[in-house]
């Protein structure tokens, strides 16, 4: 479904992203693994139309999208979860999930994806009408996701959704992937730190490094590597 081929990222003189390739098939779960300032939001920001990638080239559904708008990613089916659970503080929740939705021309489908969000996310619900910026770290995740979710992507690209959650959450909000893979044969690529809850979820990983791809496989031979386990999982 994605297919990222040598892809360049840089701001001014520093090089975010030198080279990247890779790829997240149909209703595949896939991480991409890295520490602090390895890329992984600049390759997220690049896949979503945010940052201008200085080489390479990204395609999606077949489709070469690498010099397209935002928007028109929003409309083929690529939608964002950013950094840090970022949603429009001073909306409403329910504001903040109708804006995600924006996109979509059948008022049919933001009522249905609306239920599809309270239904994985049932706090929600209870909190529309209360400003996005006064929710908890994660609730405010559950929302940023939520609003992704609006625009009925085919693919969610997550960025660090397991940061500053608490640890019991982590496994829950991570779970939502998967069910929104089974239930809705979604694809996903989660950028992660967080590598030791990331690896067991998805089927496969990329393992980021100073903007290139140091390793890949699948996610239990990741768990497995020497190196993986001695920089990313703390054994
Ligand atoms: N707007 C920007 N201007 C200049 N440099 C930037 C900008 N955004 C990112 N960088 C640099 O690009 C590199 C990659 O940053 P990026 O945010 O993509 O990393 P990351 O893997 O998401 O890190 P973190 O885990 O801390 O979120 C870093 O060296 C960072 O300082
Ligand atoms: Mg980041």
């Amino acid at each position: 479904m994605l297919h990222v081929e040598a892809l360049r990222v840089a701001y001014g003189k520093i090089t975010a992203l030198d080279g990247v390739s890779l790829e997240v098939g149909e209703r595949e779960l896939v991480a991409v693994i890295g520490a602090n300032g390895a890329g992984k939001s600049s390759l997220l920001s690049a896949l979503m139309g945010l940052v201008e990638p200085r080489g390479g080239r990204i395609s999606f559904s077949g489709r070469d999208v690498t010099r397209l708008p935002s928007w028109a990613r929003v409309r083929l089916g690529i939608a964002l979860v950013p950094e840090g659970g970022r949603v429009f503080p001073d909306l409403s929740v329910e504001r903040n999930l109708q804006l995600g939705g924006f996109a979509l021309r059948r008022r049919e489908a933001i009522r249905e994806n609306l239920e599809l969000v309270y239904a994985l996310f049932p706090v929600l619900r209870e909190r529309l009408r209360q400003r996005a910026g006064t929710l908890s770290g994660g609730e405010r995740q559950m929302l940023a996701i939520g609003r992704a979710l609006m625009a009925s992507p085919k693919l969610l690209l997550v960025d660090e959704v397991s940061m500053g959650l608490m640890p019991k959450l982590i496994p829950e909000i991570l779970g939502t992937f998967v069910r929104l893979r089974e239930e809705r044969g979604m694809g996903v690529l989660l950028a992660e730190q967080n590598a030791k809850e990331a690896l067991q979820v998805v089927d496969r990983g990329y393992v980021l490094k100073n903007g290139r791809i140091a390793l890949e496989g699948t996610a239990a031979e990741l768990r497995e590597n020497a190196e993986v386990k001695a920089a990313y999982l703390g054994l």
